[in-house]
């Protein structure tokens, strides 16, 4: 098949295209850099890369014209989900408008459409979280994803478009940008150790995540490709740990390879307390396993980035500063 991958130099697209391309398809990743790395994009005969903000509307629909992919598997967005209250614009403009740049060419070129959404969308509620309970997402991130997730449904009615929503939680893997003070926390928690920064926990730590090896989501993509049709899966480990234990996880590998450094807490942040989604769907009808060994998962993490150039880490302009936590002014 052909196929487009935005955001192939993130988490996700740099590790799914390189399944792909194994799996004798044709790419074309797209990304602007803004998110991820040029380093982690692959490389090869199958593989095109165009850099592009997904912004400019008719650069997308060229490149449309021009490949006219069988599928689209759209990856790119600027998840931070605490950040996006104080960058509104911003996070509407890439998770949303960014969006609807490529449904459009998706509706006229007849492209099937593999979305990203978020466990972001179920907001607060009681979990487990599963994929028939109503969204109330409390941030503008959460709204964001909310609302492509009503447009393709709305372009599926209205013109018969084609789509799959996976809503994915807490994934984990090479090629995740550490380098972001705002999001990836097992990234940020690695990359403190690194620079023998204190481990720094927001609150009490005492919230639980569930975190997910990458590799265990290729399948369930796979299978997205060609079938089923306006379905939405939740993705993800069914097994939570506190931040606490997350961090003191990371600081007992850091330990391991000579980087001893204290954890320390911060204030809380605005966030859910408990977050984790219900899989069956995703196990029964996409094949999903989870396997994820948490610890292993972080050392072998640890490991790759020991390899990385030490980036930079970019700080955000932020479009409001009331309320700003400390640890986030520039
Ligand atoms: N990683 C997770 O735990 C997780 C959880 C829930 C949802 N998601 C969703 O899955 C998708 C992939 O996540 P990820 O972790 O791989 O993210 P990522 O940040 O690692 O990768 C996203 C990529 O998109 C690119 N990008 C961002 N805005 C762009 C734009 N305007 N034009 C072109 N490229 C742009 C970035 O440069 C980056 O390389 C996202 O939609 C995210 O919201 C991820």
């Amino acid at each position: 098949m052909k196929i487009f991958v935005t955001g192939c130099a993130g988490l996700l697209g740099a590790n799914y295209t390189r399944h792909l391309i194994e799996g004798g398809h044709h790419v074309v990743g797209i990304d602007d850099l803004s998110g991820g790395h040029k380093a982690f994009i692959t490389k090869g005969e199958n593989f095109e890369f165009v850099k592009l903000n997904l912004e400019r509307r008719k650069k997308v629909e060229a490149l449309f014209e021009e490949h006219r992919p069988d599928v689209l598997l759209h990856f790119a967005a600027y998840a931070a989900e605490g950040l996006s209250p104080f960058i509104r614009n911003y996070n509407y403009r890439n998770n949303l408008l960014c969006s609807a740049n490529l449904i459009n060419p998706c509706i006229t070129y007849g492209t099937k459409i593999i979305f990203t959404s978020s466990m972001a969308v179920y907001g607060g509620q009681e979990t487990p979280f599963t994929e028939d309970k109503q969204p109330m997402p409390i941030d503008p991130y959460g709204v964001a994803k909310y609302a492509v997730e009503c447009d393709l449904k709305m372009a599926q009615t209205q013109f018969g478009l084609r789509y799959n929503i996976v809503r994915p939680h807490n994934v984990l893997g090479i090629y995740q940008n550490i380098w972001d003070r705002y999001r990836n926390v097992i990234g940020i928690f690695i990359r403190k150790t690194l620079n023998k920064q204190p481990i720094l926990v927001y609150g009490d730590g005492e919230q639980t995540r569930a975190f997910s090896d990458i590799r265990y989501y290729m399948e369930p993509f796979d299978i997205l490709l060609n079938e089923f049709d306006g379905e939405i899966f939740n993705i993800g480990a069914d097994k939570f740990f506190t931040l606490n234990h997350v961090a003191e996880t990371v600081q007992s590998i850091g330990s391991k390879y000579g980087y001893d450094v204290p954890i320390e807490h911060g204030p809380p942040r605005h966030e859910v307390k408990h977050a984790y989604c219900d899989h069956t769907k995703a196990k029964t009808l996409l094949k999903f396993q989870d396997n994820t060994k948490l610890e292993e998962l972080i050392e072998s993490m640890f490991v790759w980035a020991m390899k990385q150039p030490n980036r930079k880490v970019k700080d955000m302009e932020y479009e409001i500063t009331k309320d700003i936590y400390d640890y986030w002014k520039n």
